[in-house]
Order: C-alpha cells, then structure tokens, then sequence
C-alpha cells in the first residue's frame, strides 16, 4: 500500500465472526438443518465448516451465496475432531460443549489461535466437568465423556467468552437447571442464547446477563430441538477496524450495516480524540468524520476489558491511530498478555511507543515511514495494514493470511475507500 492518503466513502461490515463461530458449534447440536445468513466469507468460518464436515455433517457454504451457510448435522457421528484443524483455531474448544450435549462424547487436542498471551482452556474444562463430564488429559489431548450432563451452577472465577459459550452449550440438553454466575456479557453470547432458544432450547438471560453475569438454562430433550434459519449480526470489531482507520488516516467514511449500540465505548474514545461521529440509527449507518487533523489529539489513558468496556480486539487499531494523533497515550492491556506483538514493526516504521509491563505509551506525531512489516496475529495484522494507510511511501504487510481468518477483504474496503493497496503474488 501507499499511505498519506486520506479515506472516503463508504463501505458494508460483514458479518461478525465472534457470533458466527460459536453459533456454526451449536449447529453441531441441533440434530437438523439450520441456516445462517450473513455469516463472513472468512477463513476461520471455513476452518469451523470443515470441523463440522469431519463429525459427519453436510456443510453447504455457497447456498445461495458464499455468505449464507447450510448445515445439516442429522448424520453426526464422528467423535474425533482433527488435530489440523483444532490446532488451528481456538474457538474449536467450543465444539467441545455441543459434541457432549450431542454426542456424550468428544476426542480434541488443545486448540491454537492467534498468539496473544497465555490462552488457557482451564475455565472451559472446569465448566463442563461441573455439568457432569468426565475430562482425561494425555500430553495435548483431551478425551471428554459423559453418560448424562446434569444442571448445575457454574460459578466462573473471571469472565471468559468461550467458557461461558462452552458451558451454554452443554447446558442446553443437561437435566434439569444450570445456573452460570460471572459469565460473560459480550454480545456474542446473548447471538448464542438467542440462536439456540429460536431452536428450542430455554435459556433466560434477557434482564440479568448485563446486570448481574447470570445465566440460567433449563434443560431440554435433544429431540426438542430444531433447525433454524439465522441473521449473524454485524461485526462490532470490523466496524471498529475502520472507525480507527479513518481516525488515523484521515477522511470521511461512512460504515453501513453497523451494529451501532454495541459500539458506544469505542465511539466515545474516537470522539475524546477528536473525530466528529454521525449516527443514522434508522439506516444502521455511522460516518465518521476526521478531516481536521489539527483537532485529532491522544486521551491520556484507555485500559482494555470486558464488553462494554474497550474492547481488548482493538487494542492494536487503537495504538496506530494513536500514533497518528498529537500528545500522549498509555494503553493498558488487561485481558492478554502478549497483545503488543505490533509495537515493534511500529517502531521500525518510525512510531514512538515504548512498554512498560502490560502498558504501553505512544507518543503521537511522529512521521511513519512504509516498510515491510510481519503480521503476527489477525487484529495487529489489521492494524499493520492501518499504519501502512498512513506512513510515508510504500508498506508491504507479510503473513497476511492472518488478516483473513477475520476480515472477508481488507484490500477491497480499503481500495473502496479510495486507498492505494492490492495483494501481492
Ligand atoms: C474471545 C474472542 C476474542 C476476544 C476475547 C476477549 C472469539 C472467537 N474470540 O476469545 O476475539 O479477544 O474473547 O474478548 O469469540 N482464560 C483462562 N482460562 C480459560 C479461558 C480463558 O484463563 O479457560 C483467560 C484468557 O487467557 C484471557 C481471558 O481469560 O486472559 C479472557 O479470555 P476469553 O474471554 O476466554 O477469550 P476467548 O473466548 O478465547
């Protein structure tokens, strides 16, 4: 890419890949046909279709366009998930909770994923034992068996997205009531409860999930569940993505299909920052303004956490407008600890950041110049391609097939917004 150009016009978000994840897992429980439209044409939506492949479900990801997915799971029978595709994508630990619930049985090693800190599955595990899972660990694989999941309360020592996704799932068909307590409260788990009641299930979260972290399921029969046809909702990350592009590059652009209440906090920070933001909640469209680059300027503190709070996936986009923005900020990284993989291929394009523990300082406005840069992991990959948008001359980002486990074309958007930018070989 050739940055120092600004951004404008308008572009679509895809849907989210957080919601669709763990919905295609519970498809897996659904022993029928279930229809999910909108669901990203990305490659961690494939890696999650070909888990589901391997257990004996039919996977129509073309019906009829590449972003609607077919799943048929009558025929599942398979308990072993394949290490090549588990050992390529975190969330297949999720699959664990369905296979159980469906199965009584699950074969899985440990997952992979992006390499972004210490990413234990001790929470995922200690919730499906107390559902009534027997769990055998050999070197890096897990057998997990149960003659019958029973309710039970599981009451998390911290929040986590998948523990609490995996414990929904084994939930569903567990006799009697569970009673999740601390679970998590990002939207993605409310897409989870809605999806699997529409499909039968009874899980109560409206009212208490946002206050008080509970979550209450009811068991219900595995008979009782049916296939569904679902709207995935749009990606609060992807939209975040370009908001913070726009900030730091420069321009008006304007994001259609925006899931526009769950973007309050990052919205908030953009505008501290000094960019102007248009909300048309009719249309769920958003423009963000940043054309005056005068009144861009950096808060002194954001800290990452839990929904509502800063999302930690935007840490990275954060950090290169940050960059770009006049004065100073720290950014402390709550949730993951090795999330700033970037700072140094920001640093060799010119950017002033240093790290202090799980803190790191940005002091803004300096020139970045384009060089070629490594992404590591899918959010900071994104990123490189932001801080590419706005250095001085060209940026080549290698490893980009990390950006494509969660952005259906990064190049595109971003040459529909007038970029210089293509794929190269
Ligand atoms: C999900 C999201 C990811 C996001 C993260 C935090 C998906 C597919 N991924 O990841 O994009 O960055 O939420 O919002 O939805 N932990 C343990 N033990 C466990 C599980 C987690 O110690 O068994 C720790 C993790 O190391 C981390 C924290 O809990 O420090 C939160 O992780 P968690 O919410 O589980 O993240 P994921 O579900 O992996």
């Amino acid at each position: 890419m050739e940055g120092k150009r600004p951004l404008e016009g308008r572009i679509r978000i895809q849907g989210s890949k957080n919601a669709a994840l763990p919905i295609l897992a519970a498809c897996m429980l659904i022993p029928g046909k279930c229809v999910l439209r909108g669901c990203p044409d990305i490659t961690d939506i494939e890696c999650m279709c070909s888990l589901l492949k391997s257990t004996g479900a039919t996977v129509n990801t073309a019906f009829p366009d590449t972003e609607t997915v077919g799943i048929d799971t009558r025929s599942v029978r398979e308990q072993r998930l394949p290490e090549k595709y588990v050992s390529a994508m975190r969330s297949s630990v999720i699959m664990m909770g369905a296979m159980l619930g469906r199965l009584g049985e699950v074969y899985v090693n440990y997952p992979g994923g992006c390499v972004i800190g210490e990413r234990p599955i001790d929470l995922h595990l200690y919730g499906l034992e107390k559902l009534g899972a027997q769990i055998w660990i050999e070197g890096n694989h897990i057998h997990a068996y149960a003659d019958e999941l029973r309710g039970a309360v599981i009451d998390f020592p911290f929040s986590s997205v998948g523990a609490t996704q995996n414990a929904i799932l084994a939930a569903v068909t567990a006799q009697g009531t569970t009673v999740i307590k601390n679970a998590a409260k990002e939207p993605e788990i409310i897409e989870l409860c809605k999806f699997l009641n529409m499909a039968g299930a009874r899980i109560d979260y409206s009212g208490t999930l946002l206050k008080t972290g509970r979550i209450v399921i009811q068991g219900v029969e595995l008979s009782r569940l049916h296939g569904v046809t679902y709207d995935i909702i749009s990606d609060r990350i992807v939209a975040g993505t370009y908001l913070f592009a726009a900030l730091a590059a420069g321009g008006e652009v304007t994001l259609e299909n925006v899931p526009i209440r769950q973007l309050d906090c990052i919205c908030d920070t953009i505008k501290t920052m000094g960019a102007a933001i248009a909300v048309d909640a009719d249309r769920n469209e958003m423009t963000i303004s940043a054309c005056d680059r005068a009144r861009i300027v950096n808060v002194p503190y954001i800290e990452t956490d839990i929904y509502p709070d800063f999302p930690t996936d935007l840490q990275s986009p954060l950090l290169v407008a940050a960059c770009m923005a006049r004065g100073r900020l720290a950014i402390r990284e709550k949730i993951f600890s090795s999330r700033f993989r970037i700072v140094e291929e920001l640093q060799r394009m010119g950017a002033e950041i240093s790290i202090e523990g799980d803190t790191a300082i940005v002091t803004g406005g300096r020139e970045l110049e384009g060089r070629t840069v490594i992404a590591r992991e899918l959010r900071g990959g994104a990123a490189l391609v932001i801080a590419g948008l706005c250095a001085a001359g060209i940026t080549t980002v290698a490893d980009s097939g990390y950006i494509r486990r969660g952005y259906q074309d990064i190049v595109g958007d971003f040459t529909e917004l007038g970029a210089r930018i293509s794929y190269v070989g």
